[in-house]
């Protein structure tokens, strides 16, 4: 492991996947050109390759899921892996075993993979110190902080829509305070030389010093829009929220919701994205999400070929 980065070996290879932050260049571009491949074997009669044949892979999603947890499964299932879904509402985790005993438990059972998701910011990178170097570590989601396969199956719509990220203007609106997804899309657009990323919201959900990450931070949905090629709706994260941020989802909507009049201040060829699970109505419309210029769908699929991608790529790299 290296030192500096917990994610890459000491030649510089993605060994663990816990962040889109600090990731270089070369590896995201890596990941996203070895999902382009996937792609077309997702496209065949016969959806399997060999690659993970004999290896074993844990799901272990501590907050509930239905994309990530279910396109990591699939994900994983056609690179010919074994797959092993924990259950954790019925494991040991509720009789209060820790999740490094937990971890140990299952290493103990030969896992090779393990994909995290949490709601302490951080559980990803303390299992990563902790399991045999052999034994490969995916954030899958840990609170606030980090969402790198979404991230980077947002990195790999965008291309395919708009293709060069050097020309691409793009909004990120909503709730980017509680947004492990906000987070993850703005270190790998930046890093990706993206020249123009804006992140959109209410003062309380899209704090100022936000911009020390390079991006700019509007409270104007009208500003923020306009003229992007690509508008990332966020889901408001009422879960997360502690206090009055907020009068109400309908004040909301009447400042930010994403309705099919404002898109018309972005690009006429923007295209509309969401992570999911959408609140219809509240950060966008039904008629954004179903319309023409919504990939919100195929960034689900997208995200299978992405899956395939991460896991093939450190499965492949020692620490
Ligand atoms: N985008 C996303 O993380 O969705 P799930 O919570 O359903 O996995």
């Amino acid at each position: 492991m290296n030192r500096r980065n917990p994610q890459l070996n000491r030649h510089g290879e993605l060994i663990h996947l816990l962040s889109t932050e600090g990731l270089p260049r070369d590896i995201l571009l890596h990941i996203l050109d070895t999902a382009q491949q996937f792609v077309s074997v997702n496209d065949r009669e016969v959806k399997k390759v060999p690659l993970l044949r004999g290896k074993s892979v844990f799901n272990l999603f501590f907050e509930n899921s239905t994309r990530t947890r279910t396109t990591f499964e699939i994900a994983a299932t056609r690179l010919s892996a074994d797959v092993f879904n924990l259950d954790i509402a019925r494991s040991s985790t509720a009789k209060g075993e820790t999740l490094l005993d937990t971890i140990a438990n299952l290493s103990a059972m030969a896992a090779d993979i393990f994909v995290v998701r949490h709601s302490e910011s951080g559980a990803p990178y303390l299992i990563a110190q902790h399991v045999a170097p052999h034994v490969h570590v995916i954030n899958a989601g840990d609170g606030r902080h980090a969402h790198p396969t979404q991230g980077l199956l947002d990195m790999y719509t965008i291309r395919h829509y708009k293709g060069d990220f050097r020309n691409l203007s793009v909004a990120i609106v909503g709730d980017v305070l509680h947004s492990r997804v906000a987070r993850s899309d703005i270190h790998a657009l930046t890093t990706l030389g993206c020249p123009d990323v804006r992140v959109v919201g209410p003062r309380t959900l899209v704090p100022s010093d936000l911009a020390q990450l390079g991006v700019r931070v509007c409270h104007s949905l009208q500003e923020g829009i306009r003229d992007c090629d690509v508008v990332i709706a966020l889901r408001l994260q009422n879960e997360r929220m502690s206090g009055a941020l907020l009068p109400s989802s309908q004040e909301f909507h009447q400042s930010f919701g994403l309705t099919p009049q404002r898109l018309r201040w972005a690009k006429p060829d923007a295209i509309v994205m969401h992570p999911g699970p959408v609140n219809r109505g509240v950060e966008i419309d039904s008629s954004v999400v179903d319309g023409a210029q919504s990939v919100v769908l195929p960034q689900v699929t997208f995200g299978i070929a992405v899956r395939m991608a991460v896991m093939g790529i450190i499965a492949g790299n020692e620490a």
